[in-house]
């Protein structure tokens, strides 16, 4: 019996997606990676055939490729696309794709390539619809949708979507992290067997996976082929990289289900949240296909990213209004063009113990309401922001104790207390309904820009009160409408997503958010490797970036401003420090650095993030290169001393090879070097490079401190 083969090609800014359908079975991955170029129908079936292996090399009497879903009943050993049964029955689908229209490649307005295959298996009675779209920018995407096509209930246990990878991406990467340390990289072997990252706590986690990259050994930002996947969902999740012993190796991602958290009546479905993927050269070609995807979308705020001050580590729960207002004087005169009051204005909540749930302004500390503030702030010429929490509850407030019903209990017992609070659950209407009203009814009142959206404890052992049905999804689902609807009622409302730092950086909320808030640790050492991190996946620009006081509030150390301003530069930039402390030359200095970053962050909001691979560990190079190569600015920070002196020789990565550059040292607010002893002489005028020479032979860095950087100006030569 002859097979029928039907090849899609899709190809888009170097990325290659080779798909192959056999008669009428779920689509395989034939090649996803480089551009293949150009293939005729010929050449598509010959690469199809190549890729097929020898059936002995088999368990089974067909040899197949892992589908985007994959089935057991098609010889995959690993995970399967699909758990649940009905009553027992039904756990294994083998699904066939479903007549007219055969698949086909769509181009969308946009540029994009997008598949859609539809199957059933008539004796499971269930039905898949899966999605597989190729942005222009070469960000794959995938997810599915099941539908119960029976009468009896269907248990849902997964449903989760996988890409292969080739052979020789034997290595990987993801990252972990705690409060005040999110984003630590970790690296092991690509072994056979599961590495699976799972989230039970409800959101995407300060440990979050981030980014699941497989590739070969030893990639780093600039070379090795790398393979990435990120799941772009707030809830319970689990993300994966398998590998079985025929050699087969796959990244996979979906949603986390409880027991009984997903029963799918007759007819009804549900649809996994997205899958993204993307392939390069070194990891900032990864990170360059999320970004271009990211800003793209029409949500993407195209207004310069307003500099922030921040309260939080200024004044705390000081909310005495002269004090606030002085704040609001020093972040005006230094450049900010946004003030946001941070936790401690509503209800009880005079500390962290009480108040989470009762969002009305408090009469005990703001009498006359928040318009004294809210007017000095526009008076100042600031925007003015406000934090939330609006998924946590404390015991002591009026709404826990109008409400216990609203709160997460699972098997007739409250969860544990975290941080001293509760979570709400959403997936109550009244509940959700408390919050939408009194949120809207703030947003009314006042004229808020901004809303900080806080997460502070996760949602372990979250149960729906009175039954203890697993609640997580439900609330995730409530959260993301509860954003959508405020967006929707306030057109021009910003939403900045914070989990106690970064434990809500992902794909899923910032379909909403146009802010992430990298971590509470503002220690500019901290945060060179947070930072780093997180801008793999999320542009600079959706990354709250703030330059902190002198002693960091969370690990002690010291540093100077230049380099507490050098490492915020990068992002959406803030402050967060008592201005009011600060010494004249502080403010000048910090004016400075502001004004430095209002001038360059139109490169810097657009341009492609690139890292430098640096034989010497504790100096890092990273930097932004405008889409044309024009210009770029780097940052060269010593981290820490090394053993040798010399002659630290930072390579610029992301230029044109071809042109030629202009390189001069950037010292905001200071004078340029003179030539002398401890100086490289380059640094004194500046350089003239190709970007070949740059990025191959490099310049030595001007020697600095450890914990210290440098700005190094780059604008091609034909500019100058
Ligand atoms: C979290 C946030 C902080 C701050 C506090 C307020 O920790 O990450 O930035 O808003 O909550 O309680």
């Amino acid at each position: 019996m002859t097979t029928h083969r039907t090849h899609l090609h899709l190809r888009a800014a170097g990325t290659s997606l080779l798909l192959e359908l056999a008669d009428d079975l779920l689509p395989v991955v034939r090649h996803w990676g480089s551009d293949l170029g150009e293939l005729t129908e010929d050449e598509l079936a010959s690469l199809a055939l190549a890729g097929r292996v020898a059936i002995n090399d088999s368990p089974f009497d067909r040899a197949d490729q892992v589908a985007i879903l994959p089935e057991h009943a098609r010889a995959w050993i690993g995970r399967p696309g699909v758990e649940g049964s009905r009553g027992g029955r039904g756990w294994s689908p083998a699904f066939r794709t479903t007549g007219a229209p055969a698949p086909g490649v769509h181009r969308l307005a946009d540029g994009t390539q997008r598949v859609v295959v539809q199957a059933r298996d008539e004796k499971a009675y269930l039905a898949v619809e899966l999605e597989i779209e190729l942005h222009p920018g070469g960000l794959l995407r995938t997810r599915a949708t099941l539908t119960n096509t029976g009468e009896e209930v269907y248990d849902l246990g997964a449903v989760r979507t996988t890409l292969p990878v080739p052979e020789h991406a034997d290595e990987l990467l993801d990252f972990t992290g705690r409060h005040t340390m999110e984003r630590a990289p970790q690296r092991q072997a690509f072994t056979a067997g599961a590495h699976s990252r799972e989230v039970r706590t409800g959101r995407t986690g300060l440990d979050a996976v981030h980014l699941l990259c497989a590739g070969e050994s030893g990639f780093g930002f600039g070379h090795g082929e790398v393979w990435a996947v990120h799941l772009g969902w707030s809830g319970n999740q689990v993300t994966y990289a398998e590998r079985q012993y025929n050699g087969s190796r796959v990244l996979g991602a979906g949603e986390l289900l409880e027991h009984g958290e997903v029963r799918l009546a007759g007819g009804q479905g549900t649809t996994t949240p997205w899958m993204y993927a993307a392939h390069g050269t070194g990891l900032d070609e990864v990170a360059a296909r999320f970004h271009a995807w990211l800003r793209t979308r029409p949500q993407h705020p195209i207004r310069p990213r307003p500099v922030t001050l921040n309260n939080w580590e200024a004044t705390y729960f000081d909310h005495s209004l002269p004090r606030l207002t002085a704040l609001v004087d020093r972040a005006a005169r230094v450049g900010a063009e946004r003030f946001v009051l941070d936790d401690g204005w509503f209800g009880g909540r005079r500390d962290d113990t009480t108040g989470l749930g009762d969002w009305v302004v408090s009469p005990d500390v703001w009498p006359q309401g928040l318009d004294p503030l809210v007017d000095h702030v526009h008076a100042a010429g600031l925007e003015f922001g406000l934090w939330v929490e609006p998924e946590m509850v404390s015991a002591d407030s009026d709404l826990a104790r109008a409400h216990p019903e609203w709160i997460f209990s699972a098997g007739g017992r409250r969860g544990l207390e975290s941080r001293q609070q509760h979570v709400l659950d959403l997936g109550h209407p009244g509940a959700y309904v408390h919050v939408r009203d009194q949120l809207l009814a703030l947003l009314d009142r006042y004229d808020i820009a901004y809303l900080k959206w806080d997460h502070n404890r996760y949602l372990n052992d979250a149960g729906h009160t009175p039954g203890g049905e697993p609640g997580v999804r439900a609330h995730t689902l409530a959260a993301y409408r509860l954003m959508d609807e405020l967006l929707a009622a306030h057109p021009g409302l910003e939403i900045e997503s914070c989990a106690g730092g970064g434990g809500r950086v992902d794909l899923g909320v910032l379909d909403r958010a146009v802010r992430v808030w990298a971590s509470d640790c503002i220690d500019p050492l901290e945060r060179q490797q947070i930072q780093r991190g997180t801008f793999l996946l999320v542009p600079p620009e959706l990354v709250g970036t703030h330059v902190a006081s002198g002693r960091s509030h969370t690990t002690g150390r010291r540093h100077d401003l230049d380099f507490r301003a050098s490492t915020a530069l990068w992002g959406h930039l803030g402050i967060e420090w008592d201005l009011t402390t600060c010494t004249e030359e502080e403010l000048v200095e910090l004016a400075t650095w502001v004004a430095f970053h209002r001038e360059h962050r139109g490169l810097l909001h657009t341009g492609r993030v690139v890292n430098g691979d640096h034989h010497d560990e504790g100096t890092w190079v990273h930097g932004v290169v405008a889409q044309d190569a024009s210009e770029a600015l780097f940052e060269v920070a010593l981290l820490r001393r090394s053993a040798t002196t010399g002659p630290h020789r930072v390579r610029l990565p992301g230029l044109e090879p071809e042109r030629r550059y202009r390189v001069c040292l950037e010292r905001p607010g200071r004078p340029p070097l003179e030539a002398g002893r401890g100086v490289v002489p380059w640094a004194v005028e500046g350089i003239t490079l190709p970007g070949r020479a740059l990025a191959q032979v490099g310049l030595p860095m001007q020697p600095v401190d450890p914990e210290h950087s440098q700005l190094w100006r780059v604008l091609a030569a034909d500019l100058c």
